[in-house]
Parts: structure tokens; C-alpha cells; sequence
């Protein structure tokens, strides 16, 4: 069919309104991603009023500008006053428009964005197209009908699925679930959207309103599959408040007509965005991207990165090097000889060995990618990598040893990365030529997968090393956060703290146990005592006799874990840590042993136990993890609170909907926070020291948030 030219374009702020022959194109142009804010609500509700009154319109296509349609309603103006038209009442002007409506997605079409197009009549997607319901993970529910046209669209079985996991959905999959009426062939889903509404036109093919499609015609169905959703909920969703939002609304379509199922949505909606988890998701969504945001990213041109070294074929080594490999660098790996070689060799395959069998990877996949892999027990095997990552033992010596083999081979420019985990970075740099090119790349383990990558900044590394270290992270699908060079960075640093304060805890009289117990409720995954036995006790131990000499006397010292440490008991590994692992286990069972060590070293230290609450407990949990982050903060080894928030968000499983420690003291206030630790201060006052920041902030009135803006 002939493409009719265009007349000339009217525009409502950012929304474009022009006739292409029968067809009002309405093309919504709001970058980066053409969120629904009350400017783009207003411009869609008057190009519909417009085709409406152009009486020889014949039908209307909406586009959206740039790579996406639409990515969803504005997530900045959650949480302020709503403004005037909502995106519920744009859906519904659109959905009750008396001519054909087609919506041409390209890109992503996210939450309100993929509401819109619902509440078109007739749908087509690129074949890149991505379409989905992703407010779980902001703590919210499909707020502009999602809810109510998704089920009876799509029934209730799969739109549920794609609303309590938040996935996106490809545009293949979108046909078939019945999402989209027709797949694009190519990218320019504007020239194949006219297409699509001149054929309409042709074929006078009438509105087709979504509430009135036949997707919950089978109430059986529907009823088992919102049970069943009810029930898996329960079990996984830990405290979640936004996805039984979701199945209460979904029930909602199904036992309700179509205004009153909107009205329960909305009545929903509502509750979900007053809600705190709402405000700790939209926080890490927003925290996530800041953090990409460090100044050298802004100033600096990352390195070349096409090859990649690895010291150290060990637990990080390894896991380092499969993230390398997964991202399609090819890996050098040096150890110290053929054994241990063998050994890191032996490593990496183990990974890609437990794919297959787990039915993910093929072994021709497998051999593919060990081609990018070699070996070596020289260093001159580094000669012509851009970046090589050290992973050997945490002793200064040997870091310092193979960073002097690295100044000798590596070429001019390569990047000298150190995985180290508390060692003084810029003494390290300090030890060779070029401290300019040493900068720290601090993985968590198993490095293959968890997410969080510390990118540790030395003193005289240049800008563009450092950017590198962000552009690797890019590579890898890490998320980065600038630290500063101070004993654990920001992560392992909070973390020593807020640990001592586990031990003192469980020393004064709450078990290992009732602790685990209660930060679990808190929403992580596991407590602290159960983390120590996945890690190995050994790990710790070993750090503590390291730094007995320089420790101060008068601070309080709990020997509970040397104690465990001493028979041998270093947790899953030795099938006995704080739990009892029996053959096999990888859940811990109480060990009445343990406590018995517990009460042993209570008399020694004179200490008569006393019972802690949950909530006890985690105020003093909080409030360490709190006071050692705004000190983090102070110095400047973390930019701004929210990279506190991220490195424990990906690092440490600190719960999502908190939005991460510094958020969380927002919300519960940070005069309550400070108050706390002065009451424990009275009992120890050498362990509980208020950081400046957080008195300085109490007496300003301000909180944490005031400093996320502050690069
Ligand atoms: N509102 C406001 N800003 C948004 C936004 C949104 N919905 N989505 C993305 N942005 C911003 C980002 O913060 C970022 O800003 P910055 O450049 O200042 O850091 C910029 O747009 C670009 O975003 P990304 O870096 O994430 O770009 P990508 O190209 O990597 O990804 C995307 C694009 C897949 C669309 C991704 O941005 C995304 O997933 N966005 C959120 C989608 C979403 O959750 N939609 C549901 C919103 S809630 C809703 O619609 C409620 C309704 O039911 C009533
Ligand atoms: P590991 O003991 O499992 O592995 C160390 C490897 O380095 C061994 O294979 C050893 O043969 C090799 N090695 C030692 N000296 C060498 C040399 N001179 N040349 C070449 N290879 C040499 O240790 P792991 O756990 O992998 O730790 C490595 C580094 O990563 C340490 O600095 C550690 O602090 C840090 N780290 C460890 C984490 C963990 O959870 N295990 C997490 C984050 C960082």
C-alpha cells in the first residue's frame, strides 16, 4: 500500500500530532525513554480529543520517538502531588476512542508503557520489541489497568506470571501470548504501524476495546491459577507487599465489572505507592544508575579492554576469569606451577562442567569458550594483555612480588588490577613504576556471579584506569561502585562493625541463632552467623591473629569464634561451624555444643545473659551497619550514601525494598538512629561512637538523602 505524505505536525509539548492520509499519527517524543510525566499524560489526551474531532481521520497510530515506545510512567513523580490527567484516565481516553487505535511498539514497552498499548485497539511489535509489567520491582502494581485488560487479554494464568515476576517478555513470545495482534519485520515499527492502520481503514475494521476480550471466559481456569499464585506467593515473596497487591487486583478482574475491577486497581495502586517498600525500590532503581555516575567516568575515556590477564587460579581467580571469559574476552591465567595451573584450569572448567549437567550449556558452548582460555606459570604470557586482575594470596609480600613481575612484562598502558580485599592498595602501587596504571577491582565470590564489583581508587591512579574499571563492569554486567583505598573499602569495612555487633550480642545473652533468625525477617537472605559458615570460619580467624598485635586493648574483643575456630569447626566445609551440617546439609541445625561454648565464654567474661528481642536486635545491628556508613561516607571512601546502599544492595543481600542501609536510616530517621547509639554508648562507649556526620546531620535537620546530590 502507498504511504500517504504527511500533512505538517502540531505539537503538545512533547507529544507530536500528524495526518498521514486516513491515519493521525501521535508520536510521543520525552527522552531517554519516553516516560509518561504529566506533560506527555496532557499532550496524548489531546492528540486523542483531536482525532477525534478531525472528522476525516479514519483511525490513529501512536509511536514513540528515539529506542523506545514507552518505558513506563514517570518514576520521579511517584510519591508527589499527582497532576491532572492520571495515566488510568489517558488509557481510557484512548481505549474508549471511536476510531482504531494501533500501537507500534519498538524497544521497550514497560509497565504504563505496555498499558497504553493495551488500551490500544490493535497492536504490532518490532521483532526487538520488549514488553512487560515490571512495577513489582518497584513495589507497586500495574496502576493504569495493566491489572484489569492483561487478564482479560491474555488470561490470567500467564498475566499474573508476567506480573509478579516483572520479566520482560521478546516480541515473539508477546504474539503468541496474545499480547500483540502482529510481529514487525524489521526495526521502523512507525512506517509498519501506518501500514498496519491503512489496512484497518481498508478492511473498516472496527474498535476492539481490550475489557471486552474474552480472556477470563474459562472462571475455573482463572480461579486455579490466581490460587495458585496466591499460594506460591506466600511461600517465595518474603515480606513483599506489592504481589499479593497484584493477585488481590487480578481477582478483582475477574469477580468485578470492568469500572469497579479499575476502582479496586487503583484503591491498590494507592496503597502500594504509600507503602515504605515502594520508596526503598524506586530509591535502588535510581541508586543503581547513580552509581555509574563517578567522576571519572565523566571526565576520562575508558582503555582499550580486549584481552584480559588473571594471577591466581584459586576460589577468585577462577571466578573472575569465567566472568571474563563469559563476557567474550579471552583470558590468560598465570600460577605458580603446573599444579596449581591445572588446578586454576580445573577451577574455571568446573563451572562451565556444572552448566551442562544442569542442562545450560552445551560441551561444543563449553569448548567455544575454554578456546579464549590459556595457561601459563610465566608472566611473560602477559605481555600483550590490556588489563590483568591479581588474585593471589592476601599477604603484601606476595602482592607486591607479582606486581613486580607485572611492571616488568605488561605493556605500556595495561591496566594492574588488585582483587585484594583489605590490603593498603596504594602501598602496592607505590612498589612499581607506573602506580599510575594500579587501580583495585575488589569481586565478591563466587566472582561469576555476584554482581557487585568495589572499583578501588588509589591516590595516584590516572582517571582513564578508572574508567576502565567501569567499562569492564559494563562488559561484565557488574554493578560498579567507586571506593576509596582504607582497610576493607566500603563494604567489608561496614561489615566488620556491624558484625562485632552480632558478636557482642550474642555474647550478652541472644544466641547465634536468634539472630540469624531475626536479620532474616529483616529480609536477607541469611544472618551473619550462617554467612560466616558458607564463607568458612578459617577465612576470619586468620585475619584476626593477623591483626591481634595491633589491636586496641581497652575495645571489647568476643572470643566465641576462635573458640569454634580452634576445634576445627570452620562451618559448611567441616560440616560444623555455629550450625551442624550432617552429611550433605547445606541448611545448618542449632548446635546445643555451640551454645554451651557461648555460655562458657559468658562466665569468663563475666557477663549474666539477658534476652534480646527481634527488634533489639536489629537496632543494634542497624545502627552499627548505619553509624560505620555515614563514617564511610565522611571519609570519602564512598561518594554519597547511595553507594553504600548499592555495594550492600549487590554485595552483602541486604533486602531490596530497603532500599539499602542509608535509606533505610532515612526512614526509620536518622535522630532515632542517632539516639539509639548514644543509649548503647553508655555501655560501650569505645564500640559506639556517633560519626560526626550522623550528629552533624541530626543537628542540620537533614538526612542522608540530602547527599545523594551532592556530586
Ligand atoms: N521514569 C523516569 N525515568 C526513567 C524511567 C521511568 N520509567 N525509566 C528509565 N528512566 C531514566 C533512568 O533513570 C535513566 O536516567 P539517567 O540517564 O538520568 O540515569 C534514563 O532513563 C535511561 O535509563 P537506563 O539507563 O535504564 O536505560 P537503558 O536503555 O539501559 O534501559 C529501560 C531502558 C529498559 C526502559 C529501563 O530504563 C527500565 O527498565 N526502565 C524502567 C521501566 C519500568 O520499571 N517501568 C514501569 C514504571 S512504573 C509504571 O509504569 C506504573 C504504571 O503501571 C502506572
Ligand atoms: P585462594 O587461596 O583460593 O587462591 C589464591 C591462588 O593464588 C592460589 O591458587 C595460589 O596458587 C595462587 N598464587 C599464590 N601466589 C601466587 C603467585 N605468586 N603467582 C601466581 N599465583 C599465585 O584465594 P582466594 O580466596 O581466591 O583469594 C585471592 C584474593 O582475592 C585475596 O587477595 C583475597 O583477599 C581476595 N578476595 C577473596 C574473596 C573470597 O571470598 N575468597 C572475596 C574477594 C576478594
Amino acid at each position: 500500500m502507498a504511504t500517504p505524505s504527511p500533512s505538517p505536525s502540531t505539537s503538545n509539548g512533547p507529544v507530536t500530532f500528524q495526518r498521514q492520509g486516513d491515519v493521525c499519527v501521535v508520536t510521543i517524543d520525552n527522552p531517554p525513554v519516553n516516560a509518561l510525566g504529566v506533560d506527555v499524560r496532557r499532550g496524548l489526551a489531546a492528540a486523542i480529543d483531536a482525532a477525534e474531532a478531525d472528522s476525516s481521520a479514519k483511525a490513529v497510530l501512536i509511536v514513540g520517538a528515539g529506542r523506545n515506545f514507552i518505558a513506563g510512567a514517570d518514576i520521579r513523580e511517584f510519591g508527589q502531588a499527582p497532576q491532572q490527567p492520571s495515566l488510568p484516565e489517558v488509557c481510557l481516553k484512548i481505549e474508549n476512542c471511536t476510531k482504531p487505535v494501533v500501537a507500534a511498539i519498538h524497544g521497550a514497552a514497560l509497565g504504563g508503557g505496555l498499558e497504553i498499548a493495551l488500551s490500544a485497539h490493535y497492536r504490532l511489535a518490532a521483532p526487538t520489541a520488549k514488553l512487560g509489567l515490571p512495577e513489582v520491582a518497584l513495589g507497586l502494581l500495574p496502576g493504569s489497568g495493566g491489572t484489569q485488560r492483561a487478564p482479560r487479554l491474555i488470561g490470567v494464568k500467564p498475566a499474573l506470571e508476567l506480573m509478579l515476576s516483572g520479566r520482560h517478555a521478546g516480541a515473539k513470545e508477546a504474539l503468541s501470548l496474545g499480547l500483540v495482534d502482529r510481529l514487525g519485520n524489521d526495526a521502523d515499527a512507525r512506517a509498519e504501524g501506518l501500514a498496519y492502520a491503512q489496512e484497518l481503514v481498508a478492511a473498516n475494521a472496527p474498535v476492539r476495546r481490550t475489557r471486552e476480550a474474552a480472556g477470563l471466559a474459562d472462571k475455573d481456569a482463572a480461579r486455579a491459577a490466581l490460587d495458585a499464585a496466591r499460594a506460591d506467593t506466600a511461600k517465595k515473596s518474603r515480606g513483599l507487599f506489592s504481589p499479593m497487591k497484584i493477585i488481590e487486583a487480578v481477582e478483582g478482574a475477574l469477580t468485578l465489572p470492568f469500572d469497579e475491577g479499575m476502582a479496586l486497581e487503583r484503591k491498590l495502586f494507592l496503597q502500594c505507592i504509600d507503602s515504605p517498600q515502594r520508596a526503598g525500590l524506586i530509591h535502588a532503581f535510581f541508586a543503581e544508575r547513580e552509581v555509574l555516575k563517578a567522576p571519572e567516568t565523566r571526565s576520562a575515556t575508558p582503555r582499550a579492554l580486549t584481552s584480559a590477564g588473571i594471577v591466581g587460579g584459586g576460589t577468585m581467580g577462577a571466578g573472575i576469569a569465567v566472568a571474563m571469559l563469559d563476557a567474550g574476552l579471552p583470558v590468560t591465567m598465570v600460577e605458580r606451577d603446573d599444579t596449581q595451573l591445572a588446578r586454576g584450569r580445573a577451577n574455571v572448567e568446573k563451572v562451565y562442567d556444572g552448566l551442562i549437567a544442569k542442562g545450560r550449556m552445551t560441551p561444543e558452548a563449553k569448548a567455544a569458550v575454554m578456546a579464549r582460555f590459556s595457561g601459563s606459570t610465566s608472566y611473560d604470557a602477559f605481555a600483550n594483555v590490556d588489563i590483568v586482575v591479581e588474585a593471589v594470596f592476601e599477604e603484601m609480600g606476595v602482592k607486591k612480588a607479582v606486581f613486580a613481575e607485572l611492571d616488568r612484562v605488561c605493556k605500556k598502558g595495561a591496566v594492574l588490577a588488585t582483587n585484594t580485599s583489605y590490603l593498603d592498595i596504594d602501598e602496592i602501587a607505590a612498589s612499581i613504576s607506573r602506580p599510575q596504571d594500579v587501580v583495585g577491582l575488589h569481586f565478591f565470590s563466587p566472582a561469576n556471579i555476584m554482581k557487585l564489583l568495589e572499583i578501588v581508587v588509589p591516590a595516584k591512579v590516572s582517571a582513564d584506569v578508572v574508567a576502565t574499571g567501569f567499562e569492564l563492569a559494563k562488559k561484565l554486567k557488574k554493578v560498579p561502585v567507586r571506593a576509596g583505598v582504607c582497610d576493607g573499602f566500603i563494604g567489608n569495612r561496614i561489615l566488620a562493625v556491624y558484625r562485632q555487633a552480632a558478636d557482642h550480642m550474642m555474647e550478652d545473652g541472644a544466641s547465634p541463632y536468634d539472630i540469624d533468625a531475626a536479620v532474616r525477617n529483616f529480609g536477607y537472605p541469611m544472618g551473619p552467623f550462617q554467612v560466616s559458615d558458607l564463607a568458612g570460619g578459617d577465612i576470619g580467624w586468620a585475619t584476626r591473629k593477623r591483626k591481634a598485635a595491633t589491636r586496641d586493648p581497652q575495645a571489647r574483643y568476643v572470643q566465641v569464634a576462635d573458640r569454634i575456630c580452634e576445634r576445627g569447626w570452620f562451618g559448611q566445609k567441616t560440616q560444623r561451624g555455629y550450625y551442624l551440617y550432617p552429611e550433605g546439609a547445606r541448611t545448618g541445625q542449632p548446635d546445643p555444643e555451640v551454645l554451651a561454648i557461648i555460655d562458657t565464654e559468658r562466665v569468663r567474661a563475666g557477663i549474666t545473659p539477658r534476652t534480646f528481642t527481634e527488634e533489639e536486635i536489629m537496632r543494634r545491628y542497624m545502627a552499627a551497619m548505619i553509624n560505620e556508613g555515614a563514617n564511610v561516607v565522611l571519609q570519602r571512601i564512598a561518594l554519597r550514601p547511595l553507594d553504600v546502599d548499592v555495594t550492600f544492595l549487590y554485595g552483602y543481600g541486604f533486602p531490596r525494598h530497603r532500599g539499602g542501609p542509608m535509606k533505610y536510616a532515612d526512614t526509620v530517621g536518622l535522630p532515632k538512629v542517632l539516639a539509639d547509639i548514644r543509649e548503647f554508648a553508655k555501655e560501650d562507649p569505645i564500640f559506639w561512637k556517633p560519626s560526626p556526620l550522623l550528629v552533624e546531620l541530626v543537628e542540620r535537620g537533614a538526612d542522608f538523602a540530602s547527599l545523594n546530590q551532592s556530586e
